[in-house]
């Protein structure tokens, strides 16, 4: 297709029109009818309609089909829709959600989920799904931290780069994938006090180190678009950020594909204070050299008078059409407008049991168990089991679950009666699942006699759907006082009392850590999370997953992440106040499970790290190796872990950083040497010249298994 031709047959209007993503309610149906409601408050005419770029949130082939049929009708250039939608963890089929999949710390079952849901999106209709959102938080109190892969730029520039491999390349058949698009440019995850929207304030230093890194991964793996956010950054909104778009993204980085604004979130910049009118939004996002708006219609109906005035330049509109209309032809949709969209298809691929399957092991690798007092695994022979709690029943999908059901998803319920038969099962609900419940007398006092009345019981707690995603921030992210009055007297009832906790976020847990005898987080692990959870309860799987983010003591600590900085006066005690010391007087400074932790139903030694030489220079590298072995009774999956530390820099470097990790399955008795090679680029950063380097001096190793324990060993890069 001349796409060049077309562009050049385009008047303004349907040139502004190619850049507006309207919701998909508001396309398909009889144009004159349409312009009514939202349409009408955002001054859309019918030919603004009918010339359209993209639209969002529709559900399933068909729908897609008849919209996409009434547009290239009316579309006076036959220039087909682009149908974009937010497939964050599976679209029909749902597998755990992107914190637990960070949990896997296994880029390859996060590689094949996404091509599960890529190939499921594209038989709906889908061309581009909005993710991987990889914006890192060290706050857990932020509802969105569900959608992350936590803490550590490592971890989650590798998790991008699946995630991007996954939906644009991983099915063999290319019209069975999607287009990628990473958001929410940039530092969105860093929303102050952990309330989503709220203001985003950091030095250059911290953005370009830690936050930048898993954007720019995206990008190098080839991502096709980028989704700016919703944030403040220096006081600029990132919709009109020039310095973060324009100047980073685009010329700094020569990102050169589309760039979508986050909903409506060019006229929100008049309620950040930022700027007054509707037209200057639309002056500012364009000089951003942002190509689609979501929502909103400042470009369509400023953009041509802001042309006249000569602040803007039809040359950069035109760059912006042309954008939009090489990724339509880049999926294909000229000669095929309808491109993968099939009601056979989906009925074949949803939910099918190779799809289950992926979901399954994803959720079964996700898992993190934290606490296990000799009651885990259960034994497959047991006569009779407790299965207790709001949740146990319940289909765990998770915020963000696109065309996914709760019904469709199995329960743990399920799941452990389809394993041992639901004769063996007696259930109680215990309390009720909300946020503020309080303990209910006749409720626990039921659940108490299930548990005494069986070998052994699974509570099943936590957050429910609704408790994080978008906008459901949290200031206490201990659990609720009902759940936390459950556990101490189920618990007590039964000493063989497995807590199994659903959450889209790090918990506190201090309040029931001494009581619980075992504890397990299974996140919100999606439509097999219950099959999952009971072949880990009865020992058909093993534990492998580790903590992608820290979990706190106490709500008060947050943010609080590994790669911390180590404060003009440390804490010399972790578990004493020492006056005059960077500490709190009533909580020690690290969390209560760290990051990169995870036990597994077996047991590792590793020997102390030794490095191959005590000195390197640039080109040389220098060997850290160890040795791990299985020294229980189980096969299991160890994971040691690399972390570095540069110990004086021109700008201070964090106590610790991961910088490698290995994730190898050793059978009883088993060892392996595992080593990991340290070379000069591992060690750069921006520096206090500006610069991307290292520097020459002291650095430590640590290679253990979780961050924030261990003796490092230290060499010199000279
Ligand atoms: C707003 C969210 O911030 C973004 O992540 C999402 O992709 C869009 N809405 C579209 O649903």
């Amino acid at each position: 297709m001349d796409i060049k031709k077309i562009l050049s047959e385009m008047t303004l209007e349907e040139k502004l029109a190619e850049l507006t993503q309207l919701n998909a309610n508001m396309l398909g149906i009889d144009a004159g009818a349409a312009i009514t409601g939202p349409a009408k408050a955002m001054r859309l005419t019918e030919a603004a309609l009918n010339s359209a770029g993209s639209t969002l949130n529709f559900i399933g082939a068909k729908v897609m089909k008849e919209i996409q049929k009434l547009h290239l009708e009316r579309n006076p250039h036959n220039i087909p829709l682009l149908f974009m939608q937010d497939v964050i963890h599976g679209y029909r089929t749902i597998y755990p959600i992107p914190l637990a999949m960070a949990a896997t710390f296994d880029p390859d079952i996060y590689e094949e989920c996404c091509a599960m849901a890529a190939r499921e999106s594209a038989a709906a209709g889908v061309h581009v799904t909005f993710g991987p959102m990889v914006d890192l938080v060290r706050d857990a109190r932020w509802g969105r931290v569900m959608e992350s892969a936590g803490e550590d730029p490592y971890l989650g520039s590798i998790m991008a780069r699946a995630q991007v491999r996954g939906f644009q390349r991983g099915n063999k058949d290319d019209r069975q994938n999607v287009s990628a698009c990473v958001k929410h440019f940039a530092a969105y995850g860093a929303a102050e006090a952990g309330r989503d929207y709220n203001t985003v304030d950091m030095s250059d230093h911290t953005l370009r180190e830690y936050y930048l890194p898993a954007y720019r991964a995206a990008i190098d793996e080839g991502v096709d678009m980028v989704m700016t956010s919703f944030n403040l950054y220096n006081g600029v909104p990132a919709a009109g950020n020039k310095y973060l778009v324009k100047h980073i993204l685009r010329d700094e980085w020569g990102f050169d594909k589309v760039i979508i604004s986050d909903y409506s979130s060019f006229s929100q910049m008049k309620k950040h204070g930022y700027l007054e009118t509707d037209k200057e939004c639309a002056r500012e996002s364009l000089l951003t050299t942002t190509d689609i708006e979501m929502m909103s219609s400042e470009y369509l109906t400023y953009a041509k008078e802001l042309i006249e005035e000569g602040s803007i330049k039809i040359e950069d509109i035109d760059a912006s059409v042309m954008r939009v209309l090489e990724l339509k032809e880049k999926l294909g949709l000229f000669e095929n407008p309808y491109r993968s969209a099939s009601e056979e298809d989906e009925e074949k691929l949803f939910l099918s049991k190779e799809h289950r399957d992926i979901c399954r092991r994803a959720a079964e690798k996700s898992a993190v168990l934290l606490k296990n007092d000799g009651v885990l695994p259960f034994s497959a022979d047991i006569k009779s089991i407790a299965v207790i709690g709001p949740l146990a029943k319940r289909g765990m999908i998770g915020f963000w679950s696109c065309a996914g059901r709760e019904d469709e998803a199995v329960s743990v319920y399920q799941g452990i009666a389809s394993l041992i038969g639901e004769e063996k099962i007696v259930y109680a609900e215990g309390c009720s699942s909300k946020l503020r419940a309080k303990p209910d007398r006749d409720m626990i006092s039921e659940a108490v006699k299930a548990a005494k009345s069986a070998e052994a019981v699974v509570l099943c707690l936590g957050e429910e759907r609704e408790m994080s995603g978008e906008g459901n921030s949290r200031v206490d992210i201990s659990l609720p006082e009902a759940q936390v009055a459950l556990i101490r007297a189920v618990a007590e009832a039964n000493p063989k009392t497995a807590v199994l906790l659903y959450t889209g976020r790090p918990l506190a847990l201090t309040d029931i850590v001494d009581d619980a005898p075992a504890i397990f987080t299974v996140w919100q692990p999606g439509s097999e999370g219950g099959s999952a959870a009971a072949n880990l309860i009865f020992g058909k799987a093993s534990f492998e997953g580790r903590l992608p983010m820290s979990f706190p003591y106490h709500s008060g600590q947050c943010p609080i992440y590994y790669n911390r900085m180590n404060t003009g006066r440390p804490r010399p005690k972790e578990f004493e106040p020492t006056p005059y010391t960077s500490c709190y007087l009533d909580y020690p400074n690290r969390p209560l499970f760290k990051f990169g932790y995870g036990l597994t139903y077996t047991e590792f030694e590793m020997t102390p790290v030794k490095l191959s030489a005590d000195t390197m220079k640039a080109g040389e590298k220098i060997t850290a190796t160890v040795t791990v072995k299985n020294i229980g009774e189980r096969e299991g999956v160890a994971m040691p872990e690399l972390y570095i530390r540069d110990v004086y820099a021109s700008v201070t470097r964090p106590v610790q950083e991961l910088r490698g990790y290995k994730k190898i399955s050793l059978l009883p008795g088993e060892s392996s040497e595992v080593s990991f090679d340290i070379t000069e680029d591992m060690l750069r950063f921006h520096t206090a010249d500006g610069s991307y380097a290292s520097e020459a001096g002291l650095f430590h190793v640590f290679v253990e298994d979780s961050a924030e324990v261990g003796t490092p060993v230290s060499f010199r890069l000279i």
